[in-house]
C-alpha cells in the first residue's frame, strides 16, 4: 500500500487542486483576521505545519507557530484564548494527541480550523471551518500522499492569503500559481524517472547503522519528514536538523562513511547549504544530494545524487523534494 501510495500523488495532488473555493476562502478569512496563528498536529502532519509556517511567513508576512499536538497544552495552553486561530491538521481527523490539543482549545474559545482527509470526522465536527484535502483513503502506515495534499491545500492558503493582503506582487502570485497547477506533473515526472536510481541507493546504503537529514529553511521540514519515513518503515534510526543547526553538537557524529542526506533545492540557503556540504565532507561523511536537475556545483560534492526537475519554487519544493524521500525509505524497508 505504502509503494501504491506513493505512486498515487500525481493523481491526489491534482484532486487538491479542486477544492471547493468558499471553504478554502472562508479559512484564508479567520487566518486573516487571527490576532495570533498556531498550527498543531502530530507527526508527519506536524511536518506539513512546520513547512507551512515558511509559506505564510514568505508569503503572506504571517507569523504561526507550529506546535507538537501532545505539546500544545504544556507549552500554550494558559496563554491561548478567545483571539487565538488555531488551525489543526490531521489526515484521519482523530489523533488522540491532536484532539486533546483540541479540547483544550475550545474550552479556551479559541477558534478552530481544521485539515483533514476524512470527512465525518471528529476534527470536521469540531471546526468552525475545515478543509478536506481530498487524498483519498491512506491505508499504509506511513503517511505519504497525504502529507504532499497537506502541503499542496497549506499553500493554497498561503497564496490566498498573501493576495488578500496585497504582500506579494500579483506578478509572483500569479507565477506561483501556475507552479502550483504543474505540480503534479512534476511529481509524475519524479515517480517515472528516479525509482531506478533510488532502489540502486538503497542496496548500496542499506547496511549503514544510521543516517542524517539535513536541509535548511523550508527544507528542514523536508528532511525531517524523510527522516520520519526511514526509521518507521525500515527501522533504521535517523537524525534530522537544519543544517545551519548541526554544527553545533550533531557534527561530532560524522565519521569516514556516515550517510548523509541533503535537501537542496536551488533557492536562497543554496549557497549556505553548499557550505555545510563542505564541511561534512571535510569529515569524510558519505553525501547524497537531492537536488535540481543540472545543478553540477552539487553534483561535484555528492557521492550520489538524485535529480528533481528543475523551476520548482521555494515554497513548493517540500512537495516534490519529498517523494524520493519515501521511495528511499521504502526501498530501504525491503532491503532490511
Ligand atoms: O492522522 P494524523 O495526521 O493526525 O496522524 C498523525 C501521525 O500519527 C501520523 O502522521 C504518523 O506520524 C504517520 N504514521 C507518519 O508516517
Amino acid at each position: 500500500f505504502m509503494l501504491k501510495e506513493i505512486y498515487e500523488q500525481s493523481s491526489t495532488l491534482r484532486n487538491t487542486l479542486r477544492l471547493q473555493d468558499q471553504f478554502l476562502e472562508l479559512m484564508t478569512e479567520f487566518l486573516d483576521r487571527a490576532g495570533e496563528v498556531f498550527l498543531v498536529a502530530a507527526g508527519t502532519s506536524y511536518h506539513a505545519c512546520l513547512a507551512a509556517s515558511y509559506m505564510f511567513s514568505k508569503l503572506a508576512f504571517l507569523a504561526t507557530h507550529p506546535i507538537i499536538a501532545s505539546e500544545f497544552v504544556e507549552q500554550h495552553g494558559k496563554s491561548v484564548n478567545i483571539d487565538s486561530t488555531i488551525l489543526f491538521v490531521s489526515q484521519s481527523g482523530e489523533t488522540a494527541d491532536t484532539l486533546a490539543a483540541l479540547d483544550h482549545a475550545r474550552l479556551r474559545a479559541s477558534t478552530i480550523l481544521g485539515l483533514t482527509n476524512v470527512i465525518g470526522s471528529t476534527l470536521t465536527r469540531l471546526s468552525r471551518v475545515y478543509v478536506c484535502q481530498q487524498s483519498g483513503p491512506e491505508i499504509g502506515v506511513a503517511a505519504t500522499k497525504t502529507f504532499t495534499s497537506q502541503l499542496s491545500v497549506l499553500a493554497q492558503l498561503a497564496l490566498r492569503l498573501a493576495k488578500r493582503r496585497g504582500k506579494v506582487s500579483h506578478v509572483e502570485i500569479e507565477f506561483l500559481e501556475k507552479k502550483l497547477q504543474q505540480i503534479p506533473d512534476i511529481a509524475e515526472d519524479i515517480l517515472r524517472t528516479q525509482p531506478g536510481k533510488i532502489k540502486q541507493l538503497a542496496k548500496k546504503y542499506c547496511d549503514k547503522p544510521c543516517f542524517f537529514y539535513l536541509g535548511r529553511g523550508i527544507s528542514s521540514a523536508t528532511a525531517l519528514e524523510g527522516r520520519l519515513k526511514l526509521l518507521e518503515i525500515a527501522y533504521v534510526p535517523a537524525i534530522a536538523y537544519p543544517a545551519g543547526e548541526s554544527k553545533h553538537g550533531p557534527i561530532s557524529l560524522i565519521e569516514t562513511g556516515f550517510p548523509l542526506v541533503f535537501i537542496c533545492p536551488r533557492d536562497e540557503t543554496h549557497k549556505m547549504v553548499v557550505s555545510n556540504i563542505m564541511e561534512m565532507k571535510a569529515r569524510g561523511a558519505s553525501i547524497i544530494i537531492v537536488c535540481e536537475e543540472g545543478d553540477e556545483e552539487l553534483k561535484r560534492l555528492a557521492d550520489d545524487c538524485i535529480e528533481v526537475p528543475k523551476g520548482v519554487p521555494e515554497i513548493l519544493s517540500p512537495i516534490v523534494y519529498v517523494i524520493p524521500l519515501q521511495l528511499f525509505a521504502y526501498y530501504m524497508a525491503l532491503e532490511q
